[in-house]
């Protein structure tokens, strides 16, 4: 059975626009949350805490406004870096919030998928993740990509990976050197790379927090992006900001290289 999120207590709705001006992907790093803890005295964790609601107002936002894809940006490959404590508080946290709420997700028709490197992660976070992607894989709403673990030049390398190996295997045993290296170089191109990532690309690379710049999110799929930077801090986002976004994208002229 399907609901439609609740609605924001502002009454607000969302932007009505034509599917030619709405995005069909967008991206969203999910910035400032330190940032925001500091302001009020607080450990960083207490501003991932207060992210999540944030998570699920864009979700709710992403849902009304019909988008069909929407990739967000939980942990990064580079994230490791950061004192052991936040990192083992992001993992539990990870799981905890998958847990608590994928029935909503599933009850909006949300199909959750998630990206990234199964290599370091927590058994019970992967599973965690796997659960909630069974449970949703019939959905036929909005696709939410959860990047956890997630680098883009990871993603790139992996998926080359892949496509040179079936290549190489198809080639079979009769074939000489130089013939497996001609069909495993053909094999490589742009086309198969876009179609062996996550996801597919992004029209509206959205970040908070006032930071300007990717970090390693979506590299390949963002080729063509139209950028958003916006300053307030994740926690404080809801749908709204998510709207306000997509406004700005709808007014981008878009042109691909053409004249
Ligand atoms: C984003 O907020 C969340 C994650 C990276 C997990 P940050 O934790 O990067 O917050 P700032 O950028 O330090 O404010
Ligand atoms: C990117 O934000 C990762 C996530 C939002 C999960 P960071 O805060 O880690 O990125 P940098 O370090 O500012 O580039
Ligand atoms: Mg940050």
């Amino acid at each position: 059975m399907t609901a439609q999120p609740y609605p924001h207590p502002s009454g607000a709705t969302p932007p009505a626009l034509g599917p030619e001006r709405s995005p069909a992907h967008v991206a969203v790093v999910m910035d400032g949350n330190g940032r925001w803890a500091r302001e009020r005295g607080e450990p960083r964790t207490e501003g991932h805490r207060a992210g999540e609601a944030a998570l699920v107002e864009v979700v709710a936002g992403a849902v009304e406004a019909g988008v069909p894809w929407l990739t967000v940006y939980a942990f990064s490959t580079e994230n490791w870096k950061r004192s052991p404590a936040e990192v083992r508080f992001l993992m539990g946290y990870s799981r905890t919030v998958l847990r608590r709420r994928r029935d909503l997700f599933d009850s909006w028709n949300v199909r959750v998928r998630w990206a990234g490197e199964r290599r370091r992660l927590a058994p019970s976070v992967v599973k965690e993740l796997d659960d909630a992607v069974q449970l949703t894989r019939d959905n036929t709403g909005l696709t939410l990509t959860l990047c956890v673990n997630y680098g883009g030049r990871a993603e790139i390398a992996a998926a080359v990976g892949e496509i040179a190996a079936a290549a190489a295997r198809g080639a079979g045993e009769r074939w000489d050197a130089e013939r497996v290296a001609r069909t495993v170089s053909r094999a490589i191109t742009e086309e198969s790379i876009s179609a062996a990532l996550a996801t597919p690309a992004v029209d509206l690379f959205w970040r908070t927090s006032g930071e300007q710049r990717l970090s390693n999110f979506l590299i390949w799929q963002s080729a063509y992006a139209e950028l958003v930077f916006t300053d307030k801090l994740w926690p404080d986002v809801d749908r709204r900001d998510l709207w306000e976004v997509i406004r700005r994208y709808a007014e981008r002229d878009r042109r691909f290289g053409a004249a």
